[in-house]
């Protein structure tokens, strides 16, 4: 028979009592997180969110209570009341923070049974995901989750306080919309009163932001749900939260100063303080040294090494040196097994094999056949005795035509200097037990920000053989790419006035200055290859809001959840998410998606195609 709480009241947490608190009559409430089992004496150690407090089930002093601590179990839901005492010096825990007092309960009330877990609260996580997600209930139980949990409310927390000391007002934007085009498809509702007529979740509160400035609000901030159907990675949810902000009359280095302020006070909350600005980099500079737009930078960059390597040197590895040869260096990583060194070639990704792009990474017999180069190339790479240096080269010995456009890196070394990024990320990863430069410390040098600038405005799409927005299509053109007429005689040329936030490899962060003239954002929709009653279509409730007045704006998004994952040193975002899906998009504990009756088909007008 189970106990009712009844008039009990609770007088602390588990995580509270010390050796100060000795003598105090307390009553404390809790999960049993373990049970041993003396004879006359029973130890409960009872957890809360807060941590965990042994009680003591003497049999002399309270037979009651000692004989119902023989029938408790692991997760049952106790109170215990009682008296706190200090331990003796033989039992002290210096582990627990509770660890130099014990309750020793004259009473205890057994308010919930529990059946025997899947999995014990009170380890570490199980390996199997998936029962993790189903019994997800248990699973947040665990004091890691807990406190990921904590950390999260604190960082957003914190944000919140910075932006609204900065002026920002919080403004919530609908759910239920139409369509913003960040790249992703729509989750869509449909609509009961309008048959074959849908609302879409948003992807991103975009529109509404832009909106809102057109309004005048100056300053708006939201933390705020997005939704996307998209490939599922460790960093991508298909609901996923981001810190959504917007200004007027904003220069992009206005926009940084309060990112980087938000960041540094997010930062603080994870005991992580932040010193002077983050770096910036054009995104053409990021490729260039580190062949990817969000740069990992705790390793060394790349170096394009073709300069010092000869013509002949060059043919004689089947390569040209007109093109780049670049040297990738991961540092530390001493003397590779015979093993490892043949094994060296799975790591590189496909690009490599299929894209005219060789790793020549035995540099010891490079270095015997043309010693006077490779001296130079070690030079050139800061290279330090034990480092790893590969070269990533053309394979074949003609410079193909390259059409260069505008300032922007020509196609191919593009290519090249992008496959090299690989090869650089996927060799950090295999050596990076050793290379030290991913061990975490704990301190700000664990963190290397970047800004990445001047992203190109297009990028062409093979497959539609068209024009798409980079960015998103309400992002400005650089002014200058737009005065020169570039938009239409060079569309690939074209420089945006975008920007990332980039930490240790992961995007946190997009935005741009935006288009706040009507005529510039009709330019651009005909240059992605809208015609104008496509445009009107789509989004002529915006074009309309353009032509009222609408001040110069900008803003950006950072991912919450990415920023609580790195905070968390978590490995994935499903562990800063409370209720997360799989892969599959599939939430595992309340079993969602799922059909839906007839009923509620027809009432919303739909009939299901059935396959085959
Ligand atoms: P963007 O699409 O780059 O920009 O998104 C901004 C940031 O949101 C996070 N993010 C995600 N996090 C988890 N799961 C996902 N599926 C996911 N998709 C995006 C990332 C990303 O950097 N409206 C623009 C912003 C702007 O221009 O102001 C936008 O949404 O951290």
């Amino acid at each position: 028979m189970l106990d009712f709480l009844g008039t009990l009241q609770r007088t602390h947490t588990c995580g509270e009592l010390r050796a100060g608190d000795a003598g105090k009559d307390v009553v404390l409430m809790g999960w049993v997180n373990r049970r041993r089992d003396h004879g006359n004496l029973i130890f409960l150690d009872l957890r809360d969110r807060s941590g965990v407090t042994q009680i003591v089930l003497d049999k002399d002093i309270s037979p009651e209570g000692h004989a119902k601590a023989e029938q408790v179990r692991p997760e049952y839901v106790v109170a215990a009341k009682g008296t706190l005492r200090r331990r003796d010096t033989s039992a002290l825990n210096p582990k627990m923070p509770t660890g130099e007092v014990e309750l020793v309960a004259n009473e205890l009330s057994v308010l919930n049974d529990s059946r025997v877990p899947p999995f014990s609260p009170a380890e570490d996580a199980i390996a199997n995901e998936e029962v993790r997600l189903q019994y997800r209930y248990l699973d947040l139980r665990r004091p890691e989750m807990q406190a990921n949990f904590a950390l999260r409310h604190r960082v957003a927390l914190a944000i919140r306080n910075y932006l609204s000391a900065q002026g920002f007002l919080e403004i919530e934007t609908p759910f239920m919309t139409r369509s913003t085009p960040e790249g992703a498809r729509d989750y869509l509702v449909p609509s009961r009163v309008h048959p074959a007529h849908f609302y879409a979740l948003p992807q991103s509160p975009q529109l509404f932001k832009q909106i809102l400035m057109i309004s005048g609000f100056d300053r708006y901030f939201q933390i705020v749900r997005c939704f996307r159907d998209e490939d599922l990675r460790a960093d991508r949810q298909p609901e996923f939260t981001q810190i959504d902000l917007e200004m007027t009359f904003p220069q992009q280095e206005t926009i940084f100063a309060v990112v980087e302020g938000f960041l540094k006070a997010a930062f603080h909350e994870a005991g992580v303080d932040l010193v002077g600005g983050f770096p910036r980099m054009s995104f053409d500079e990021a490729i260039r040294l580190y062949g990817i737009d969000k740069p990992d930078m705790r390793l060394p960059a790349m170096t394009d090494v073709r300069s010092v390597i000869s013509p002949q040197t060059a043919g004689t590895l089947k390569t040209t040196a007109a093109l780049p040869v670049i040297a990738v260096r991961i540092p530390n990583v001493g003397e590779l097994s015979r093993k490892e060194r043949d094994d060296l070639r799975l790591l590189y990704p496909q690009k490599v094999a299929t894209q005219k792009i060789r790793a020549l990474d035995d540099f010891k017999r490079l270095e015997k056949s043309f010693p006077e180069e490779m001296a130079k190339v070690r030079t050139a790479t800061g290279a330090q005795e034990g480092d790893l240096l590969v070269l990533v080269v053309a394979d074949g010995e003609t410079v193909p035509e390259q059409r260069v456009v505008g300032k922007r890196l020509p196609p191919r070394d593009r290519e090249l200097f992008e496959a090299a990024g690989q090869v650089r990320l996927a060799l950090a990863q295999q050596f990076a037990s050793r290379h030290r430069a991913f061990e975490k410390k704990g301190t700000a040098d664990d963190y290397k920000f970047l800004w990445v600038t001047d992203f190109p405005m297009f990028e062409w799409d093979e497959d539609g053989k068209t024009w798409i927005a980079a960015h998103h299509p309400f992002t400005s053109p650089d002014e200058d790419d737009l005065k020169a007429g570039r938009l239409t005689s060079d569309p690939g040329a074209v420089r945006a006035l975008a920007y990332d936030i980039v930490l240790n490899g992961t995007e946190l962060g997009s935005g741009s200055i935006r288009i706040h003239q009507r005529a510039v954002q009709s330019e651009i929709f005909r240059a992605l290859g809208m015609t104008d009653e496509e445009a009107k279509e789509r989004f002529g409730f915006f074009l309309e809001a353009l032509t009222y007045g609408t001040p110069p704006h900008g803003g950006i998004a950072l991912g919450l959840d990415r920023i609580a994952m790195i905070l968390a040193g978590a490995p994935s975002l499903r562990e800063v998410i409370a209720f997360p899906k799989t892969a599959k998009a599939i939430d595992l504990m309340v079993d969602a998606p799922t059909p839906v009756s007839d009923t509620q088909m027809r009432e919303l007008h739909i009939r299901p195609v059935l396959k085959g």
